[in-house]
């Protein structure tokens, strides 16, 4: 495997200001979404939530159910980062001791929000090293699925691969980069490769096929059909075919993409200007997210049997 290193001289977002919230010119636009009276314009949270001993117990038995199947599952980076943020010490973490810890590694910190927050708020966390984490956790109702993200997706999927310097400045990246995809008004193509990575992405290590996205990570069924199943496509990350993809944010994916490193990725995006890309882009998506394309650099063609068969609520069989 080819060794990429990362030159953060050629970050191409390097000098977009970052202090204050980005002003939102008028012809852009985001989702309207209401912000609790008490939120300032950060939207964050004054602290994180009180939870009780059952909202503990629910943590404790997602963290033991994940346990048990994401090992050989995912990547060397976020196993090494569990571990050592001590995430499974026993309960919801707090925030402010596991931003301590984190902080001295990447310089990267934890801060509540009560719900999904405006891209543009969002991105600005971000590229100032804040990952904002909903709040709330699920309950025993919606224990194996839910559609927003809480803590439990939030932290245990996302936080552990903060500890990786690499994965840790593209995602500062990400954040400035969103900033200028929304003054492009390019939100959803840039958005099409944070799913499929920071959620979705899976990387090839010396033993197999892995998952680092937190989608995958945060979930028992995914965790196994995303690298094992013979019903999706896996194939090499290219980032121009990825931004025309589009993509499910509510069933299992139909198709994963796979970098070799976060070297790579970081290669790929924060080195290269999109400026010229999205000159070139057309209005919606140009991919069906089940297409296996004559240009793809494809390690499994999926047999598509999960989704063909009707997906989530059909009664098809994930793996
Ligand atoms: N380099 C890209 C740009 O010029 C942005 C980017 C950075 C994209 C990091 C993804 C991640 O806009
Ligand atoms: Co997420």
């Amino acid at each position: 495997m080819e060794q990429l290193r990362i030159n953060p001289a050629k970050d191409t977002t390097a000098d977009i200001d970052v202090t204050d919230i980005p002003e939102l010119p008028d012809d852009v636009f985001i989702a309207p979404l209401e912000k609790p009276k008490d939120l300032g314009d950060d939207w964050l949270e004054p602290q994180q939530r009180v939870y009780t001993a059952e909202e503990h117990h629910i943590w404790d038995d997602l963290f033991a159910q994940q346990m048990e199947i994401l090992p050989g599952r995912a990547c060397s980076a976020f196993m090494a980062g569990l571990e050592r943020l001590d995430l499974g010490r026993g309960g919801v973490p707090d925030f402010g001791a596991m931003s301590e810890e984190l902080k001295s590694i990447t310089g990267w910190e934890v801060v509540p929000v009560p719900m999904l927050i405006p891209d543009h708020v969002f991105f600005w966390h971000l590229a100032n090293r804040r990952f904002p984490a909903g709040n709330f956790i699920r309950t025993r109702e919606t224990f194996h699925y839910i559609q927003e993200p809480d803590v439990f997706h939030d932290v245990f999927g996302h936080v552990p691969l903060l500890t990786d310097p690499v994965f840790a400045d593209y995602m500062a990246a990400y954040g400035r980069a969103g900033w200028k995809a929304l003054k492009h008004n390019r939100l959803k193509a840039l958005s099409a490769l944070y799913w499929y990575t920071v959620e979705f992405g899976l990387i090839l290590e010396e033993d197999g096929m892995r998952s680092y996205g937190a989608g995958i990570l945060s979930g028992p069924t995914e965790a196994v059909f995303a690298v094992e199943a013979e019903s999706p496509n896996r194939i090499h990350l290219d980032v121009d075919r990825v931004v025309r993809t589009d993509y499910t944010i509510s069933d299992l994916q139909p198709t994963y993409f796979v970098i070799e490193s976060f070297a790579e990725l970081f290669h790929m995006t924060v080195e290269r200007d999109f400026n010229d890309l999205y000159g070139r882009l057309g209005a919606g998506f140009t991919y069906a997210n089940q297409a296996v394309l004559d240009v793809d650099r494809v390690y499994h063609i999926g047999t598509q049997e999960y989704a063909q068969r009707g997906g989530r609520g059909s009664g098809a069989q994930p793996v």
